[in-house]
């Protein structure tokens, strides 16, 4: 197919967070190695351990600590009712904003129903209607009801509990929690040839592997709001930008409507399902507001709703607006959703009496390491699946729901694939040596120049962008990669905030280059979209 992206030029970056050395580094030897355990990464290992090749599988922090376990509304599928792959397809396409790729559209929507099934089988509890059938429901954007949700609105842990059983069940699968990876290595040709990362006893470790797949997740801690566990840090990403790997789409950063706003809480998650069944935003004057601004109110996009949210907190001077389920019956309610149920009632709030307050936060990076319809990456030996890739199938801006299916697809693809094409020469002793000077870090503070970060992609490349705050924001992160990424660390935080730096850097440089508005990528002062100069991707090449 004819390359028609926009390329960006890739910052120079060095190679490795830190000096190498195999003569002084413990080592570890395997077929293929799965970075990130969520849903994609799960998946991938059920795949190629049932090619009969040893895996290891590793987790940043533990197996529960993923945007997976954490998601709430569902999986959609094409299940039931007058439902159909073509209008799956459609509102997936539509949603996107014709830059999504059909193929992987068609492909990802028609495996669904038959991954769902898989998962039924494998012990995940999906919630049934009373003739047995699956219950489905609603959510932006989607013309069906086509979400299939488990145990109420904790789809997530009961799909992630599910693939966890599946794993354990093979003897050629290692697990390995609380590891953290700082880097793939790669020899000379740029041919990957595993990682290398620090134990949780914190030793360094080299693990040769025939095969890669990065399945690291999401980046929603670049913002200082999001719905994203402490984890989704974006390292995958940088570690794939340091190693010479495509990046795409990175300008797409999708923000959920509603993240519970209440002081001292954690910015939870409060599932578009519940508009998909009723909810009402209502600003603080009471008034619902949505329908000024769509016509399908509650139920536009989730770019539309973000932005009529924070056009409304502008209008009425709040920080926030309200969810309004008190029409829901109470008991139905902590059934349906017991999650957001104990949420709330441990912040006292009465669903029956009061309102709910949220306002938007970063929730899905849609943007990520380029891959093709086999999950290969352009790195011989590395592929990638789940939120840190970019297959095509969310265009600019996804459908919601969409990504755990996305995951399982292409988890069994990349794990397919990579015990496929798995190098016979790979994974064997090599003697590999980079070496960094030291640096003293003595005066860095990583914790206060985060929180900037944060604060600063929030206010210059948040929900709305425009030219200059989005040029002061490369300026201010260069000025601070100048004397962070010259450092070498010797623990996580270290190297989350290099790579924090790395990923914003790019995400700010992608959003001032795509001069118009497309899907969850919102220009203040470029509103229309430009399909003359943009209907495609931008790439860092
Ligand atoms: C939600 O439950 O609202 C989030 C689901 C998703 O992001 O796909």
């Amino acid at each position: 197919m004819k390359d028609d992206s926009i390329k960006l030029k890739r910052f120079d970056l060095r190679r490795y967070l830190v000096p190498i050395n195999t003569a002084a580094t413990q080592q570890l030897f395997t077929d293929c190695l799965i970075i990130g355990a969520g849903v994609a990464g799960l998946r991938a290992a059920i795949e190629a351990a049932g090619s009969g090749c040893e895996v290891v599988l590793i987790s940043k922090k533990t197996l529960e600590d993923s945007n997976t376990w954490n998601a709430q509304g569902g999986i959609a599928s094409v299940i039931g009712g007058d439902d159909s792959f073509a209008s799956h397809i459609e509102d997936t396409l539509t949603t996107g904003c014709s830059i999504n790729d059909r193929e992987i559209v068609e492909q990802v929507v028609k495996d669904g129903p038959g991954l769902v099934k898989e998962l039924l089988e494998w012990g995940a509890e999906f919630d049934k209607k009373q003739d047995g059938s699956i219950s489905i429901t609603l959510e932006g954007g989607h013309s069906h009801a086509r979400i299939a949700h488990a145990l109420g609105d904790n789809t997530g842990k009961a799909i992630a509990q599910a693939l966890v059983n599946k794993v354990k069940q093979f003897d050629n699968i290692t697990i390995i929690e609380n590891y953290y990876t700082i880097d793939i290595v790669t020899d000379d040709d740029g041919k990957c040839l595993g990682a290398i990362g620090k134990t949780h006893k914190g030793m360094l470790e080299i693990i040769w592997a025939k095969t890669t797949i990065l399945a690291t997740g999401g980046a929603g801690r670049l913002y200082r709001e999001t719905t994203n566990p402490e984890v989704a840090t974006a390292d995958g990403l940088a570690i794939a930008a340091r190693a010479g790997a495509v990046l795409r789409d990175m300008e797409f950063m999708q923000f959920h409507p509603t993240t519970l706003y209440i002081a001292g809480a954690s910015r939870a998650l409060i599932t578009e399902t519940l508009r998909g069944e009723g909810a009402i935003l209502r600003d603080v004057n009471n008034c619902a507001f949505m329908t000024e601004y769509h016509p399908d109110a509650e139920l536009a996009s989730r770019d539309i709703v973000s932005r009529a949210i924070l056009q409304q907190m502008l209008k009425t001077n709040s920080t926030h607006v309200f969810l309004d389920i008190r029409h829901f019956d109470k008991d139905h309610f902590a059934k349906r959703f017991p999650l957001i149920s104990e949420i709330v009632t441990s912040f006292d709030i009465d669903i029956s009496k009061d309102l709910i307050p949220v306002r938007p936060s970063a929730h899905y990076m849609i943007g990520g390491i380029k891959t093709d319809r086999l999950g290969r990456t352009n790195i011989a030996n590395l592929f990638a699946c789940g939120e840190v890739a970019s297959t095509g199938l969310h265009g600019a801006n996804r459908l919601g729901s969409n990504s755990l299916l996305e995951g399982l697809v292409f988890g069994r693809i990349a794990g397919r694939t990579a015990t496929g094409q798995s190098d016979p020469n790979g994974a064997s002793l090599k003697k590999f040596r980079c070496d960094i000077p030291q640096s003293d870090r003595s005066r860095l503070d990583t914790v206060d120049v985060l929180n900037s970060l944060r604060s600063l992609m929030w206010r210059n490349v948040g929900i709305t962008r425009l030219a200059k705050p989005l040029t002061e924001a490369q300026e201010i992160i260069s000025f601070w990669q100048r004397y962070v990424l010259d450092k070498v660390f010797d623990s996580p935080a270290g190297w989350e905030c290099q790579n924090m730096l790395t990923v914003c850097q790019m995400m700010a440089k992608a959003a001032e280059a795509r001069t118009e508005s497309r899907g969850v990528h919102f220009r203040g002062d470029f509103p229309e979209t430009d399909d003359t100069k943009f209907k495609t991707h931008i790439e860092f090449a």
